[in-house]
């Protein structure tokens, strides 16, 4: 595993930073606006972000205008994230001239890629501060840095690929938590930017993972989300753990089922490639896992499956969705598609559609192809229509929609077992199946963070609704 650093330096920066906004606004505690951007990788580590920014002193606010600092936590996996952060930081100037001691940063996987953080250095002068994916256990050291320095602060290096440890974290709800096991990506997909911007895979110490999950049971979280880019690889490229054991996902999921407690399990990303019946097993056999599995299948034709060096084929997908329901008969799938990948024919986005069809997944993610610069697929010929592309989506939606309805209409009549997760604003109780269904039912806001038992009444489109038993 990779070994962790522990550097007393970040709580020593925390302190110091605290003492100059405290000298900086005589006493008046400073104010954050933090925003994160894309994937729950990103929003974990906002958490930490922000769990820093508490340590150093500052209380947070949801209004730009009233901070003392914004922060920007970027994603790079479709242009159009890009887009909405170049708009937001621009629009920053104006507040930035109202309030010349604001400290804008940026940081996350957008500002990693070199020609990004060359644009926001050359074309947007108000930043103060750019730190790339490395090095965010050194934001106390970078924010000091910026303050006291006089000039503005660019940290974009490529660590040496060690995980922290010793950062705070500020969740942002207290029934829902991310638990990161591994970090970066070795897959290489040829549209994807994540391995460029996140670096090599490297997995965390069992030994912290059960630690924090220990804490976040303790702490009354109900909802576990075990985070990475392909958990699947978790521990592949050093099983062997500071406590001398050797590890593997499954191992890893039942030693966290072990821990007492009323929560529900789930992780994410599964890589099809690397998903084994040893782990579909120990889901099965897991007292706390829900039974829930997002297995990006991407498209459904062989020849784009290669072209995205994705390395299964459309029949071993459709096998492993057979073991794995033969395991776990009420299992609920999600999965990402991607549609209009260079070179995709309209003959070949049908075979998607086909696959669709075959596994009746519970819901979707889907993207239209985004070109990224740096990755293979930028380089292909791509010459279907951005429209036509448009088109072929409003086709899969449809669709999708078809099966979602229908999935949720033979829910009805069934009990389930659900977590209430918040009151919605007309008053009705949010509440999740664990196969990641949305259930409204009427009820006590009391019961806000606890398990539920309910009977589905109706279906409205993939929206259930519920009565609590
Ligand atoms: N264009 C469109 N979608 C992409 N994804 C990753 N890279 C791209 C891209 N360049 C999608 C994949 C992945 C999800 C997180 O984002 O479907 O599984
Ligand atoms: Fe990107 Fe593929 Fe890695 Fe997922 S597995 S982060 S799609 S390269």
């Amino acid at each position: 595993m990779a070994e962790s650093t522990n550097p007393a330096s970040l709580h020593e920066y925390s302190q110091l930073v605290r003492s100059v906004m405290e000298a900086r606004l005589e006493g008046r505690t400073p104010l954050a606006f933090t925003h994160t951007y894309g994937c729950q990788g990103n929003v974990s580590d906002g958490e930490r972000i922000n769990g820093m920014l508490a340590e150093m002193g500052f209380d947070f606010t949801d209004s730009p205008e009233k901070a003392d600092f914004i922060l920007y936590n970027t994603c790079a996996v479709r242009e159009h994230a890009e887009d909405r952060v170049f708009g937001n930081v621009g629009a920053l100037k104006n507040i930035k001239r109202r309030n010349p001691n604001l400290i804008i940063a940026l940081c996350g996987c957008m500002v990693q890629q070199e020609k990004i953080a060359n644009k926001i250095y050359s074309s947007y002068p108000h930043v103060n501060l750019v730190f790339g994916t490395h090095v965010i256990n050194r934001f106390p050291e970078l924010l000091y840095k910026t303050l006291t320095g006089g000039k503005r602060v660019f940290e974009l290096s490529q660590a040496d690929n060690s995980i922290c440890e010793d950062m705070p974290v500020r969740r942002d709800g207290n029934i829902k938590a991310w638990l990161p096991i591994m970090y970066g990506c070795d897959n290489f997909c040829t549209y994807c930017i994540v391995p460029h911007v996140r670096g090599r895979e490297r997995s965390r110490d069992a030994a912290n993972i059960l630690q924090e999950a220990r804490e976040l049971i303790a702490a009354g979280y109900k909802d576990i989300t075990l985070l990475g880019q392909n958990v699947n690889s978790y521990a592949v490229k050093n099983a062997v753990s500071s406590d001398g054991e050797e590890w593997n996902f499954p191992k890893l999921l039942r030693a966290i089922d072990e821990i007492d407690g009323d929560y529900t399990l789930r992780f994410m990303t599964s890589h099809p490639k690397d998903c084994t019946a040893e782990l579909l097993t120990a889901m099965a056999e897991c007292k706390h896992t829900a039974h829930h599995l997002h297995l990006p299948v991407q498209c459904g034709s062989n020849r784009v499956l290669k072209a995205m060096n994705r390395r299964y084929t459309r029949e071993k997908y459709l096998e492993l969705v057979k073991l794995a329901r033969k395991k776990m008969p009420d299992l609920s799938l999600t999965s990402d598609i991607i549609v209009g990948f260079p070179g995709e024919t309209y003959e070949e986005f049908c075979e998607t559609l086909d696959l669709i069809r075959e596994v009746k997944f519970t819901s979707l993610f889907t993207f239209i192809y985004s070109p990224r610069e740096g990755t293979p697929a930028a380089k292909m010929e791509d010459p279907v229509s951005h429209e036509e592309k448009a088109r072929w989506m409003g086709e899969l939606l449809k669709l999708q929609e078809s099966i979602s309805a229908e999935r949720c209409a033979s829910m009805i009549g069934t009990r389930q077992r659900v977590l209430v997760e918040n009151v919605d604003s007309d008053g009705m109780l949010a509440c999740r199946t664990g196969g990641n269904v949305i259930v409204k039912c009427e009820g006590d806001a009391s019961l806000t963070g606890t398990f539920a038992e309910c009977e589905i009444t109706s279906a409205r489109n993939w929206i259930l609704g519920g009565k609590i038993l």
